[in-house]
């Protein structure tokens, strides 16, 4: 089994309870999306690891006529976005966005908490922007869930968290490839009565790719009664060189 084809399934079982749980996602949609209002000339885009579309209903509340794009490697969670905007003109198409060729040009491409689970950001970065005027993302800092990360600076615990960039790379990284016209970082705290309820949480969004590790984790900490998991997240929305 490939590592894409694990996070389609785990997206896939996770689709169904992911808006119940996914509080931070919403949150950071329509901070991510705050930042593209006043760009002009916006008639097309595309929401990359669209979800369950959260960031697709806030870019049409600014962008009503929009023509849009939604692709994600979940099935599941694209019936679901399709079953939120069923009055919209919109395309979905289900595909690892690593892989794809975009042919169509879009004056936005627009990513809320997706790339994080990408293997090479840099290279997607360079793709979009030859298909897209804008960029605009939003990804994990390293840093977050700090209280559950320090259990594995224990050498030979096998961390079960994704191994998320610092600030100062996403900053390189989108100087590098294009003009970064605005970039903010928000933390976003959320608590949980006991370990077992924020193991529960990954397991609802999806972000469980080493469940049982992350489950052993939070055995670690049964003994407490308050877990804050600690969202870090990156913002940027950044402009093509060519256009
Ligand atoms: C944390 S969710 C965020 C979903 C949505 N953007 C939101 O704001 O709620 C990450 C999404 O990225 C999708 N995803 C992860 N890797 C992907 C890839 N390589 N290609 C397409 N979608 C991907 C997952 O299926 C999942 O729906």
């Amino acid at each position: 089994m490939t590592r894409k084809y694990h996070i389609g399934t785990k997206f896939d079982s996770a689709a169904e309870h992911y808006d119940e749980q996914a509080i931070v996602q919403k949150e950071a949609a329509i901070q991510l999306v705050s930042m593209i209002q006043g760009l002009e000339k916006i008639h097309s885009a595309i929401d990359v690891g669209c979800g369950t579309g959260f960031a697709s209903i806030e870019i049409l509340k600014h962008f009503p006529n929009l023509k849009l794009h939604l692709c994600d490697i979940s099935q599941k969670m694209l019936e679901i976005a399709n079953h939120k905007l069923q009055d919209h003109n919109i395309i979905y198409t289900q595909c690892d966005v690593e892989s794809e060729e975009f042919r169509t040009k879009y004056d936005l491409a627009i990513s809320n908490l997706c790339v994080q689970w990408f293997d090479d950001l840099e290279k997607f970065i360079q793709k979009i922007l030859k298909a897209s005027k804008y960029f605009a993302f939003s990804t994990m800092l390293q840093g977050s869930f700090l209280e559950f990360s320090k259990i594995f600076e224990t050498p030979g615990k096998p961390s079960p968290l994704l191994n998320c960039k610092t600030e100062k790379e996403l900053t390189n990284i989108s100087q590098s490839l294009g003009k970064i016209i605005n970039k903010q970082t928000k933390t976003f705290n959320l608590l949980f009565p006991s370990a077992q309820a924020a193991a529960m949480h990954f397991k609802k969004i999806g972000a469980n790719l080493a469940q049982n590790n992350i489950n052993n984790a939070f055995k670690l900490l049964n003994h407490r009664s308050n877990i804050n998991l600690e969202y870090k997240i990156f913002f940027c929305l950044m402009e093509n060189k060519v256009d």
